[in-house]
């Protein structure tokens, strides 16, 4: 092993020995020469989850696997968000490189442009209404969520289809326990407002703490997606039931809709930022654009925000007068990539955001009405969510935000079953200018039409260092999406803080509308002399209530670190 001369043999050997000594105990902290990490590990909502991506682990699955049997388990276990009854997003990245999987709702054939509209034609329908956009049948999108796995499956998946939908069927059958934070969510005011105008009550009301919840119509219709595919949701028995149910009380989805519905891959957004490849939600999801917007706007701006506290008047003031002109683009260019063409490179141009992060304010807020979309094109005039992160061994990484809009959707369950059906007909814009149940408004980019995907701001997202994952991360909260990962990347990579303290840190939200308001959540409420700043800096303060469930994974040398939100019921694993 070690020739040649003397001085030459001893500095050989030793730099040998040096290096081997090093590769073993890097190997004991870090991954396997066979695999890429030291384990796999899983951010999730709930503990069921959980369970259930470690059992696919334990089988032999890979973070795709993991990702579908966790997508069918809170089917189950997490009624408010998880679903089989609406649609989301999936970023992947196997075996080296970044996919995008839009399994978003659509539009059903017969939705009109103006079907949210009152007679007057002036005003939207309230939204507490059951003709509305937010309850009942009329709300709902043509959901996406089994054939998203499925595409997903058949693109990654190792194991067999089947064994990613048993844990589902296990806690459909025998039932799980329910514990105080579902219980209380469901007897909430958002569970109140479906009361006598949906059939919610009938399935969910008996959701108590401590008692056994079993689903046996939900059993029976994963029983068939199991057995068949996505015929066993698109087709046959289910869309039957759900045709007929819709077809009874007012609601537009026809068999046709079921039969035609498609996940769609997409190419993802790619940016370079900080030293980091970002992988992220292309349209229809505006979170991608904006998420890029955000954090390359702010290191335009590094001088202003050098030495400025996080989370103080300063910073929230600076951030807002970003995200205002983040906004002011969501509202006018955004919306579905296969209606007409986003002009997505031209939004994350880093010559346009120069110019746009040139108009950030120091002195105070920017007038919100001069605040306006900022490409020098014409607008083309027609061309509750819950998220959870995952790696595996291997060094694959699935993002994967989901919804069913508002928490447990439209309310309603299509009759005999037991599916909870989405409201995402509410992220289209019913009326130019009208804000939904966001508070964000929009223009023809998102107006309805027949097929379309609404405008969503899911962000599922996946930091990228020299070609390995770095960071895995996501979280529902509607318009608060792009803004919550934003603030969690900027705690973590310009504020150094761990990934717990930066999940755990308070954050605050402005989306241009409604003026130089900045929202606040219970959770880490803006009060005292902090509040005092703001006002006098310019801004109202709103309480937003949910600020997010963000689940992150951190990977370091190949060690991957999971955290959850402190502001939900997330749990992290650490696998096989
Ligand atoms: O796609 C969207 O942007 C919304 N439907 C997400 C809704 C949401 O995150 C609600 N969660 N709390």
């Amino acid at each position: 092993m070690c020739k040649k001369s003397v001085f030459y043999r001893t500095r050989r050997c030793v730099a040998l020995w040096m290096v081997l000594l090093f590769m073993g105990i890097y190997q004991v902290a870090s991954a396997s020469p066979r695999t890429a990490l030291t384990h796999s590990a899983v951010a999730v909502p709930d503990q069921f989850a959980a369970d259930t991506a470690n059992a696919i682990f334990a089988k032999g699955g890979n973070a795709v696997d993991a990702a579908v049997a966790v997508a069918f388990s809170l089917a189950v276990t997490y009624p408010e968000a998880g679903n089989i009854g609406g649609g989301g997003f999936m970023t992947v990245y196997f075996k080296g490189k970044p996919y995008f999987l839009d399994y978003r709702e659509r539009a059903p054939l017969k939705a009109t442009r103006d079907m949210f509209v009152d007679s007057s034609g002036k005003k939207v329908i309230a939204a507490d209404q059951p003709q509305g956009s937010v309850i009942g049948h009329r709300s709902v999108g043509v959901p996406g969520t089994v054939a998203g796995m499925w595409a997903a499956h058949k693109r990654f998946g190792k194991l067999k289809w089947v064994q990613l939908i048993e844990p589902a069927i296990d806690y459909a059958h025998h039932g799980f326990v329910v514990d105080d934070a579902l219980a209380s969510i469901a007897t909430s005011e958002n569970a109140k407002r479906f009361a006598g105008k949906t059939n919610f009550a009938e399935h969910f009301g008996k959701l108590q703490a401590g008692t056994t919840f079993k689903q046996p119509e939900l059993e029976a219709v994963l029983k068939r997606i199991a057995a068949q595919g996505p015929k066993g949701f698109y087709a046959g028995k289910t869309a039957a039931l759900i045709v007929t149910d819709m077809s009874a009380n007012g609601g537009l989805i026809s068999a046709q809709d079921l039969a035609d519905y498609k996940a769609v891959w997409r190419t993802p957004i790619q940016a370079d930022w900080n030293g980091f490849q970002i992988v992220t939600a292309p349209p229809p999801s505006s979170g991608g654009v904006a998420l890029v917007q955000l954090l390359k706007m702010k290191e335009m701006r590094r001088e202003d925000f050098q030495g400025v506290p996080l989370n103080s008047a300063r910073y929230m003031h600076l951030v807002a007068e970003i995200e205002k002109r983040v906004f002011a683009d969501r509202a006018q260019y955004l919306g579905d990539p296969d209606f007409y063409t986003v002009p997505v490179h031209e939004l994350i141009d880093e010559h346009y955001l120069a110019g746009r992060a040139s108009q950030v304010s120091l002195s105070g807020p920017s007038d919100t009405s001069k605040v306006v979309a900022g490409l020098n094109i014409e607008s083309p005039e027609k061309p509750q969510t819950t998220h959870f992160s995952i790696v595996d061994k291997w060094g694959n990484a699935v993002s994967n935000t989901y919804t069913l809009n508002g928490f447990f959707g439209s309310g309603v369950v299509a009759e005999k079953t037991g599916i909870l059906l989405n409201d995402e007909m509410d992220d289209f814009s019913a009326l130019a200018g009208v804000p939904n149940q966001m508070g964000v408004v929009g223009t023809d980019t998102n107006a309805i039409e027949p097929g379309k995907r609404p405008l969503s701001s899911m962000t599922p997202t996946i930091f990228l260092k020299d070609g390995k994952v770095a960071l895995v991360i996501g979280t529902p909260g509607g318009s608060r999406i792009f803004t919550s990962i934003f603030q969690v990347v900027s705690n973590v990579y310009d504020f150094h803080l761990g990934l717990k303290d930066s999940v755990g840190a308070m954050r605050f939200h402005h989306q241009l509308l409604p003026a130089n308001t900045i929202f606040w959540e219970p959770y880490a409420p803006i009060s005292g002399q902090l509040a005092a700043d703001l006002d006098v800096a310019g801004y109202y303060l709103a309480n937003q209530g949910f600020n997010g469930d963000i689940q992150a994974i951190r990977v370091q040398h190949g060690v991957p670190e999971p955290v959850s939100d402190p502001r939900g019921r997330g749990v992290t694993t650490i696998g096989k």
